[in-house]
Order: structure tokens, then C-alpha cells, then sequence
């Protein structure tokens, strides 16, 4: 087993709202290895965004992490200043977010913005920094990549797009990339392409139901045989992964509002298994590699 890279443990980040506090992430603790690619997973507004906002010190007010820990390399990043936060960024840990417009600058040509993201964490010379840049370019599917490197953001197409925000965040060979859903703001072939390649690479997955982790595990044994309700209905919902001419099945009911969580189990409502037990909270249950947040969770023999 590699080294852990990430650690985070408890990590609790919530939003000062008008209606009361919003439990954005609560209590989620996981580890990432070295070199080890995990797929977070849930329906909109699960958590999954401020997770990784949380890890990269993002958070701003009217947000706070309220609890928990992140420690990258044992180095503890709850509470860094936001200066040794932004040195961090880039070089250590790096995002690629669900719309490339966030990363790309429209008046500077491409190599001008992977120029500076180098300059920020690192010295390197004029002809080093644009080999660099090149390099990187093409190991994310740019062809022609020395040519295209002097164009505008705008005259690339928007999954080109993607790929030169990727690019950047892969410049400064960071140890650990965040991405959030780099394939949303894509036209759906494209999505189905990377989907693909990240599907032969991830190796873990956690999912999330309202702000808190309710099922982790390799990634095939999980969708092969979800232990959480809630992870089969959403695997069953969608159109990539339930078995052919089977339905589609939606999920009834839709997630609690994080402001106003029901007792114990947030999935409870909507859940055809819910009994009494289920008014207290389910501690997440280890079983080998494989573990879950449910009083009453599927067979581990059943085919979903
Ligand atoms: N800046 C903010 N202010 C208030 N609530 C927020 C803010 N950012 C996120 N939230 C809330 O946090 C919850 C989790 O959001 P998010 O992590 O973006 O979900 P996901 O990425 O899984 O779709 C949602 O209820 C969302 O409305
Ligand atoms: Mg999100």
C-alpha cells in the first residue's frame, strides 16, 4: 500500500444562511494514496463540491469548516493563512473545475497563462518553461500543441478547452487534482470520452447522500453490488451503468434540505427500508475494503 497523501478526518463545513446553519459536509473522513484515483459521487447538492473546495482551503464566509482535519503529507491545511494556502495551491494540490472559464483568462494566449502558473511556484528559464507547457499540451490530447499553444482560449473548441485547464493543473506536477465534474460544461460524446478514460482509473469511489459519505469501496464492487440503498438507487438511475433493458428507475422523494436534516438517517424518507432503527444515525460500518452507513444494508450476495 502507498503512503497516504491525503488524510481527511471529520471534516464538517457549514453555511450561515438566513433560514439557519446548512450542513454542506458533515463528519466525512476518507484517505488518499499516492498515486491513487478516488471518484466522489452523488446527486447535486450531496457535498461533493464544498469537499473538495474544503481540501483546498476555498471556503469563504458566509462557509466555514466548522471541524475536522486535512492533512496533506501529515501537514495540516485546516486553518494555514490564505497566503500559505495559495503558495499550496498549484504546486501541491491543483483543481480542475466543472467549467473551464473558471481557469482560462480570455485575453491571454495559452501559453502565456501556463507561462505564469509555472512563475508562481518555480524559476525555470524561457526555453524550459515552454517546452514544459508543450509537453503537457500534448499529454492531455492537444494536437499540434506547439502551434496551438500561441492561440486564445476562444479559438479552442470547449473540450479543448477542458483539456488546457487540465494542462494547467497538471503543470507544476502537483501531488494531489481535485476535479469537479471536468466534464458537465461538455457536449455529451466528449463526456462519454473522458468518462471512459477516468472509469479505467479510479479505483475507489465514495459516495455521498447530503453532505455526508454513506458508502465507500473499489470502484467495481461497488457498482457491481451496492450495499447502501441509496447507492443502488442512484446506479440505477443511471443510463451509463444499469444493465441493458433494464429501466431506468428514479429514486422517489428528493434529498432533505441540509438546513432542516431529519433524524438519524438522511435517506430515511425515501427509503423503502427504513424502520425505527433508522431515527439514529448509522456509524459508517467497515467490511474489508468495502463500507456503508446503513442499519439495514443490501445482502452482500444480492445482484443489485
Ligand atoms: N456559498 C454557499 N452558500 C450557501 N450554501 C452553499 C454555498 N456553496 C454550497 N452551498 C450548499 O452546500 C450544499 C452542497 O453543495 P455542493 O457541494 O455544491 O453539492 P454538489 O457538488 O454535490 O452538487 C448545497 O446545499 C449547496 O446549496
Ligand atoms: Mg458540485
Amino acid at each position: 500500500m502507498s503512503p497516504v497523501l491525503l488524510d481527511v478526518n471529520g471534516l464538517t463545513t457549514r453555511f450561515a444562511t438566513r433560514a439557519g446553519s446548512l450542513h454542506a459536509v458533515e463528519d466525512v473522513s476518507f484517505t488518499v494514496a499516492e498515486g491513487e484515483i478516488i471518484g466522489l459521487v452523488g446527486e447535486s447538492g450531496s457535498g461533493k463540491s464544498v469537499t473538495g473546495f474544503s481540501i483546498l482551503g476555498l471556503i469563504d464566509p458566509p462557509g466555514r469548516i466548522v471541524a475536522g482535519s486535512v492533512k496533506l503529507n501529515g501537514r495540516e491545511l485546516v486553518g494555514l493563512s490564505h497566503a500559505a494556502l495559495r503558495s499550496m495551491r498549484g504546486r501541491e494540490i491543483a483543481m480542475v473545475f466543472q467549467d473551464p472559464s473558471a481557469t482560462l483568462n480570455p485575453v491571454l494566449t495559452i501559453e502565456t497563462q501556463m507561462r505564469l502558473a509555472i512563475a508562481a511556484h518555480e524559476n525555470l528559464g524561457d526555453a524550459a518553461a515552454r517546452a514544459r507547457c508543450i509537453e503537457v499540451l500534448g499529454a492531455v490530447g492537444i494536437p499540434d500543441a506547439a502551434r496551438r499553444i500561441e492561440a486564445y482560449p476562444h479559438q479552442f473548441s470547449g473540450g479543448m478547452r477542458q483539456r488546457v485547464a487540465i494542462a494547467i493543473a497538471l503543470l507544476n506536477r502537483p501531488k494531489l487534482i481535485i476535479c469537479d465534474e471536468p466534464t458537465t460544461a461538455l457536449d455529451v460524446s466528449i463526456q462519454a470520452q473522458i468518462l471512459t478514460e477516468m472509469k479505467s482509473l479510479a479505483a475507489r469511489l465514495l459516495v455521498m447522500y447530503a453532505g455526508r459519505l454513506i458508502e465507500a469501496g473499489p470502484i467495481a464492487e461497488v457498482l457491481r453490488q451496492p450495499r447502501h440503498p441509496y447507492t443502488r438507487g442512484l446506479l440505477g438511475s443511471l443510463p451509463g451503468i444499469a444493465r441493458p433493458g433494464q429501466d431506468l428507475v428514479q429514486i422517489p422523494g428528493a434529498m432533505p434540505s441540509l438546513i432542516d436534516l431529519p433524524q438519524g438517517c438522511a435517506f430515511q424518507p425515501r427509503c423503502g427500508f427504513a424502520d425505527a432503527l433508522c431515527a439514529t444515525m448509522p456509524a459508517l460500518n467497515g467490511e474489508g475494503a468495502r463500507s456503508f452507513r446503513c442499519h439495514h444494508p443490501l445482502a452482500a450476495e444480492s445482484a443489485p
